[in-house]
């Protein structure tokens, strides 16, 4: 079969402004669409720019907007579109560094800035810090999240007030917070308890359609509230 990808493309060094390009490419229905963004730019045209890496939904690089949706490229398969057409876009609300690959700076950031490892105090056991199963399973669902900024590009919030936090960085925040090895959930909810913060969430809930692994964000999201109001009374 044949679709019509109209992609939107721009040069910084070559062009004003985004403009879309349409191209036709010969595809089979288990085709991912970044398939197709290789046929482009293998046969038709080799300046097109898109990031990717694992094309197994793993490494999360090509987070991107398909047809009007937040998705990666790499999972989302030409009989799952429907239509002549694909459309594809840019992650929103980042800046434009070329064609499809936006600057992901703040958003690391972000990701950083709640301490998103392990902190321990004292001194280090002699064997592992161990676990229950129970307590495990309390974060499992925040371990899932590959950082493709799908939920925070797709989030109102943060394309009203930029400064926020955003899911993905809460989400990572929930990761340690629950976790009963870590001695820092205190440090997380006090930066998490900021005006951009978990407070800017609406439960508008586009952060859990777009997020390609399934996490329940908009839950880990409450949670963390939760956590600071009842750290406060
Ligand atoms: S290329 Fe790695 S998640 Fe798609």
């Amino acid at each position: 079969m044949q679709k019509e990808l109209r992609i939107l493309r721009y040069d910084p060094e070559r062009d004003q402004e985004p403009h879309e390009e349409t191209y036709q490419v010969e595809c089979g229905p288990m085709d991912r669409v970044l398939d197709l963004l290789h046929k482009v730019k293998y046969e038709q045209d080799g300046t097109l720019t898109f990031r990717r890496s694992c094309a197994h939904g793993v490494c999360g690089s090509d987070a991107m907007l398909i047809n009007g949706r937040n998705r990666l490229a790499c999972k989302i398969r030409v009989d799952q579109l429907g239509g002549k057409r694909i459309t594809v876009a840019p992650l929103p609300g980042l800046p434009v560094m070329k064609d499809l690959v936006v600057d992901m700076d703040t958003f690391f950031a972000k990701f950083r800035s709640v301490k998103p490892y392990l902190i321990t105090e004292g001194d280090a056991p002699e064997r592992e810090r161990r676990q229950s199963a129970k307590d495990r399973a309390r974060f499992d669902d925040t371990t899932k999240c590959i950082l493709c900024a799908a939920c925070t590009t797709s989030c109102p919030s943060f394309w009203a007030r930029p400064e926020y936090v955003g899911p993905a960085a809460i989400v990572n925040a929930h990761r340690f917070i629950f976790d009963t090895r870590d001695d820092a959930a205190e440090e997380r909810l006090e930066i998490l308890a900021d005006k951009d913060g978990v407070w800017r969430c609406r439960t508008i809930f586009n952060c859990a359609d777009a997020c390609p692994r399934g996490i329940h964000i908009t839950q880990a999201i409450l949670e963390v509230s939760s956590a600071i109001v009842g750290r406060r009374v």
